[in-house]
């Protein structure tokens, strides 16, 4: 939309705060102020401008279907959501597989803003009773099977069950009952591998070449929604985010699943040489970028989001141990993981460039937080490792 740039505003001297809200209100009502202007014009955070434009009664409602909002991402996307958007209801749709916690979303359990559906996204019938009922504004799709190992390792078909027949309903749904904005959550990993000398990054254009069948089967549902895009148009925009790390991440990825070794004084097992890298991004550095997608991000386009802060995997053990205090020679080399992508990293300048998105957050101060997280909630591991009954058999190696 076209909007005023807050510089622009005039405003006679002696204006108080009250009228400076009214000012921003009407320039917001009438779509020339975006709520980041509105923020840095009265110098106060987004969320208050929120809450202050809703009491007026100036904010449109929105009902956002977020779908696999009970796991790592999404939860803390909720979350964001909820607490920055008075003016915004959440139905959230999650079929609870062991990645899935109801748990992560306890701090809502009495908010009438979250309303949580357990089912399936495989299931056309379930799903097209949400559609049937909730008029949907904007669908954020991180319902997935997300574990590379699980994927390799005999769960193939669950992989293709979700990723791809689960997408394909969604896509199927939109066409009967329309949404403003369907955005569909992909990955760095469909791009496929660089060499760690490679100069170059992946761009969004970067032709697809996923090599594991978790990355095989996002690159799948991708390919769906730009085809339902062209054909139907259909109002997809696609995030592809780079390796995610933070609080209430399932603990068969490498940050939990090391930090729980860890403070149990076992190994922590680097597949081959230890040296793959991937480019961590802080997961509320990502949802804040998600959020934007959802708002500004123009449809038919892909939006890469990359924290920028690659590591080889054996510097990130050597990190978690260092925090947790504990000896390096906990580390240890195992068995390399199967056609094991040597390295992911993304250009983000697009993202970066058109919806002024940046990484807020360090890797140092991002772990930092992370580890201490679970520290703190180490009963969150136990019992999440408690309801993944396949857990021993993939992460503890055979
Ligand atoms: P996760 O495994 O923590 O959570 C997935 C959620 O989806 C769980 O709550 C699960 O119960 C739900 N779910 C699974 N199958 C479902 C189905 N058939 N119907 C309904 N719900 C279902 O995953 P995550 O790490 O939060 O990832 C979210 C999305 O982000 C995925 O699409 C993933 O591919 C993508 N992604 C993740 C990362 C990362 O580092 N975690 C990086 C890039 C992209
Ligand atoms: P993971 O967290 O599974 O994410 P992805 O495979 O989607 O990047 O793994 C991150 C990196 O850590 C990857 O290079 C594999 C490696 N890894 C290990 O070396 N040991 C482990 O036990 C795990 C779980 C991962």
């Amino acid at each position: 939309m076209e909007t005023e740039h807050p510089e622009n505003i005039y405003i006679p001297s002696k204006t108080s705060f009250e009228e400076k809200i009214d000012r921003v209100s009407d320039l917001y009502g009438q779509q020339r102020l975006t709520l980041e202007d509105a923020a840095a014009f009265l110098d106060i955070d987004e969320s208050e401008v929120c809450s202050l434009l809703h009491q007026r009664g100036m904010l449109p409602s929105y009902t956002v279907l977020v779908l696999g909002g009970a796991g790592f991402i999404g939860s803390n996307f909720i979350h964001r959501l909820i607490t920055r958007h008075p003016n915004v209801r959440v139905v959230n749709y999650d079929k609870l597989t062991y990645a899935g916690n109801i748990k992560n979303l306890t701090a809502l359990k009495d908010n009438p803003q979250h309303v949580f559906v357990q089912a399936d996204i495989a299931n056309y019938e379930s799903l097209r009773k949400v559609f049937e009922t909730t008029r949907i504004d904007y669908i954020v799709n991180f319902a997935a099977e997300t574990h590379v190992d699980r994927s390799i390792h005999g769960h193939t078909k669950d992989f293709i069950q979700t990723n791809v027949y689960g997408v394909f309903n969604i896509l199927s749904l939109i066409r009967e009952f329309p949404v403003t904005k369907y955005v569909h959550i992909s990955t760095d990993e469909v791009y496929g591998a660089l060499q760690k000398d490679d100069t170059y990054l992946f761009t969004e254009e970067y032709p697809l070449s996923p090599r594991n069948p978790y990355s095989a089967t996002k690159a799948s549902g991708d390919a769906l929604c730009l085809s339902f895009y062209h054909t139907y148009g259909i109002p997809v925009t696609i995030v592809r985010p780079s390796n995610n790390y933070g609080p209430h991440q399932y603990p068969e990825k490498l940050v939990p699943y090391f930090v729980h070794l860890a403070q149990q004084g076992k190994p922590l097992p680097l597949y081959g040489d230890g040296k793959h890298m991937r480019e961590w991004l802080f997961v509320r550095d990502n949802c804040a970028g998600i959020e934007k997608v959802m708002w500004q991000g123009k449809v038919g386009e892909i939006y890469n989001i990359g924290g920028g802060n690659e590591r080889e995997n054996i510097e990130v053990a050597r990190m978690i141990l260092h925090l947790l205090g504990k000896p390096q020679s906990l580390l240890a080399f195992t068995e390399d993981r199967l056609g094991h992508d040597r390295r992911y990293a993304l250009d983000s300048s697009k993202i970066q460039r058109e919806l002024a998105w940046r990484p807020e957050t360090s890797f140092e101060e991002g772990l930092a937080d992370t580890v201490a997280w679970y520290v703190n909630n180490y009963e969150w591991i136990l019992e999440s490792l408690r309801r993944g009954a396949l857990y021993e058999h993939y992460a503890g190696k055979k």
